[in-house]
């Protein structure tokens, strides 16, 4: 899932953004001189590729026009002095994944108005102390990219020392351990930092010191155990995912923090942690950690935890009444997916009032039921719940009374059981949850996939406004046509993807509004009839079933707009293909004909061909055999009818027919 964009634009996208005005308003240039690029490079007025042509040197003659360079991909070891002319319409240059170790204190100097610099992938890491040297120039320098040059904590440090034009900087995928303290004093117009896949284990006190403008940090793929003094207040997205955290805090004080994203997924967290502070924070990942109750309480010391380490957690826990709920109003995302969470979280939702989608996928949730709802369910904004991987068997109807907006609502992959059981009497599991969907009244799109639901019981849709229902992966469902009661006039999307369902299994009622229908994966031998009642659908999937022939006639009813139609893995009589002409005709598209096999009839099983090739020539035979037979049936049934009416006539002496003569002259 993509993070969820906050209304303001991301800083990365913004700093990109002015680059991209800037590059604009560079000076016209009319006359061009005596200037040529290497063979094998694009090039068009403003930008010039010479990716991955096995350059060994800077190209000397660059065109005056050109602003955007790429030379990325070669073979470039030195950057001597001189190489180039004075560029200044030049304001990016991609010299990433070349073999660079050496560039001289001058050899950048022409191209001082270079607005962005890739470096990545290179060997900047020796003579990084000379090799600097060569950005000072650089005073226009808005975007500056060293990732994967293997420099350790220092070498960056001396790298970026000087750029104080940087906007942004991309430092990922290097060696660094330690962020020392002033690392990024020299570049206080910083919009955003990517630090993600080093070894960060150390982040020192003050090492953002200076960075007013920063909106924009990723610490992901590193080594962090802990942070215990957040105190970034300008930062907007901070992405901590793929540490090994256990513990996260926020700087004493409520004032100031401007974090909206906040991502520490993929972590070791037991605990929610204390975000009291951050009072803007929209988006908070808590995906794939140790949380197994989100009650706040001190999280035990770990025992294998570094003498440092300890003395740097202090962040002060006497808040541990409180619920980390109560201070995130503007949270409108929260994924607490793949934790250990065994209970749905009322009361922690209770305080989260803004919460529009919620994520408990692969939990351990079980009963629903077994929750006591407060007396006074707090009412929740939520449109999206993905509760997907627990063990939920019931799922009780005060859940939508409390979420009333509810949209979206992921079951798949539970153990839901749908039927009211009378055995199990009025104190068993689905007491008052008869129709576990019946007041889900804004609910439009519900997966119940491989659930292992053999049946859906009568009207526990209705009154839904259901758009979409997923029923795909419950093998032996059995349907008849009441259980989708209430949905003949909104469904517009249904699966029943790999249910291996018979036709007989598969009683569907008129769905008025479908659009699209899954049916692959099961053993049909017909089309449901159903579908006549069903114009506006447009895309049918037919998928792995037995199939011998469509239903030209369910079919006709279709055409108009129906599009496209999926028909591989059918067992298709190749000398019957009437209806595919019929498709065709009717302009329905079929994207995996070519795929798509048919069988030729013949006493031994028959031969497979592919469908879509001209099936005369092997079916004038069993054409003709065809009308053979049709010919003989006729025959017999004459020389049948000779007999028995010769019988009647000749054969007066035959009991039955003297009975029959009797009572004709009595009549008579
Ligand atoms: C949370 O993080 C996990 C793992 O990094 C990711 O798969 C998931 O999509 C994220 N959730 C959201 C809502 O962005
Ligand atoms: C570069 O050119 C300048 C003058 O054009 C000259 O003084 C200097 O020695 C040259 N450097 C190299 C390394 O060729
Ligand atoms: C910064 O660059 C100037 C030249 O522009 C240079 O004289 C100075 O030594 C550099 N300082 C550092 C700390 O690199
Ligand atoms: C940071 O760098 C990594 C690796 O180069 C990249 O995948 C990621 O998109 C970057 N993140 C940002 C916010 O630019
Ligand atoms: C955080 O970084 C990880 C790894 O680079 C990435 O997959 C994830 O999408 C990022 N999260 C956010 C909210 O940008
Ligand atoms: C923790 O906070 C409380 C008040 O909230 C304060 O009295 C106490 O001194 C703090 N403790 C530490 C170690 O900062
Ligand atoms: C679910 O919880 C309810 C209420 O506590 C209980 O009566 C019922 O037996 C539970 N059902 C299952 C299947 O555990
Ligand atoms: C199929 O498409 C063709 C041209 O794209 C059009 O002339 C024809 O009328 C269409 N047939 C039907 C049945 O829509």
């Amino acid at each position: 899932m993509a993070p969820q964009e906050t209304t303001e634009p991301r800083p990365s996208s913004l700093s990109l953004s002015l680059l991209l005005v800037l590059l604009h308003m560079s000076p016209e240039v009319t006359s061009e001189h005596l200037a040529s690029l290497p063979p094998g490079c694009l090039k068009g007025m403003l930008r010039a590729s010479c990716q991955g042509l096995g350059l060994h040197t800077f190209p000397e003659m660059l065109p005056l026009t050109i602003e955007q360079l790429d030379l990325s991909h070669n073979h470039l070891r030195v950057l001597q002095d001189n190489t180039t002319e004075e560029r200044p319409n030049l304001r990016y240059l991609d010299l990433g994944g070349n073999q660079l170790d050496r560039l001289s204190p001058g050899a950048l100097l022409p191209l001082r108005w270079l607005q962005a610099l890739i470096l990545a992938g290179n060997t900047l890491n020796q003579d990084y102390e000379s090799n600097s040297q060569a950005l000072w120039p650089l005073d226009h320098l808005h975007f500056l990219d060293l990732s994967a040059n293997c420099l350790d904590g220092d070498m960056a440090a001396v790298y970026v020392a000087n750029l104080s034009s940087l906007w942004s900087l991309d430092l990922s995928n290097n060696h660094i351990r330690l962020l020392a303290r002033g690392t990024f004093l020299g570049n206080p117009n910083l919009l955003d930092i990517n630090l993600s896949g080093n070894y960060i284990l150390q982040i020192e006190a003050g090492a953002f010191q200076g960075l007013l403008q920063l909106r924009e940090l990723s610490l992901a793929r590193n080594s962090l155990h802990c942070i215990s003094d957040f105190s970034l207040r300008p930062l907007w997205r901070l992405n901590l995912s793929f540490n090994a955290l256990q513990f996260f805090a926020t700087e004493e004080g409520n004032w100031g923090y401007q974090l909206q994203v906040l991502d520490l997924s993929h972590n070791q967290l037991r605990a929610v942690p204390m975000l009291s502070a951050l009072h803007h924070l929209r988006h908070l990942n808590l995906s794939d950690n140790h949380l197994a109750s989100l009650e706040s309480h001190p999280p035990p010391l770990p025992q294998d935890t570094a003498l440092w380490y300890q003395e740097v957690i202090r962040p002060n826990l006497t808040q541990s009444g409180q619920n980390p709920a109560v201070s995130l109003p503007g949270l409108t995302d929260l994924d607490l997916s793949r934790n250990q969470l065994g209970m749905f979280p009322v009361d922690f939702l209770s305080h989260l009032s803004a919460l529009q989608r919620l994520s408990m996928a692969w939990n351990c949730l079980q009963n629903l039921s077994a929750l006591q709802p407060m007396s006074v369910l707090p009412l929740l904004p939520l449109r999206t719940l993905d509760l997907q991987g627990n063990h939920i068997q019931t799922f009780p109807s005060w859940v939508f009374e409390m979420l009333p907006s509810l949209k979206v609502l992921n079951l798949g992959d539970n153990e839901l059981q749908l039927c009211w059981r009378t055995e199990a009497g009025q104190d068993g599991p689905f007491r008052g949850t008869p129709q576990p969907f019946g007041s889900a009244f804004q609910l439009k799109h519900l997966s119940l996939s491989r659930n292992g639901l053999r049946k859906l019981c009568s009207s526990a849709f209705s009154p839904t406004t259901l758009f979409s229902l997923d029923l795909s992966g419950n093998t032996g469902l059995a349907l008849v046509p009441s259980d989708l009661q209430g949905l003949q006039h909104s469904l517009r999307e249904l699966s029943f993807r790999g249910n291996g369902m018979e036709s007989t299994h598969l009683g569907l009622p008129c769905l008025q509004e479908l659009r699209v229908l899954d049916l692959s994966g099961n053993t049909l031998d017909s089309l449901p009839w159903t579908l006549n009642c069903s114009p506006f659908l447009q895309r049918l999937d037919l998928r792995k079933n037995h199939l011998q022939a469509l239903d030209t006639e369910a079919l006709g009813s279709l055409s108009g707009h129906l599009t496209s139609m999926f028909i591989a893995g059918n067992p298709f009589h190749c000398c019957t293909l009437g209806w595919l002409v019929a498709l065709a005709s009717a302009n329905v598209s079929i994207p995996d004909l070519g795929e798509a096999q048919c069988v030729y009839p013949s006493s031994d099983g028959g031969s497979w061909g592919p469908l879509a090739r001209d099936h005369r020539q092997f079916c004038t035979w069993w054409q003709g055999t065809q009308a053979a037979w049709v010919l003989l049936a006729v025959v017999s049934l004459f020389l049948i009818c000779c007999v028995v009416t010769s019988l009647l006539q000749n054969s007066p002496r035959l009991p039955w027919a003297l009975r029959l003569r009797k009572s004709h002259q009595g009549w008579n």
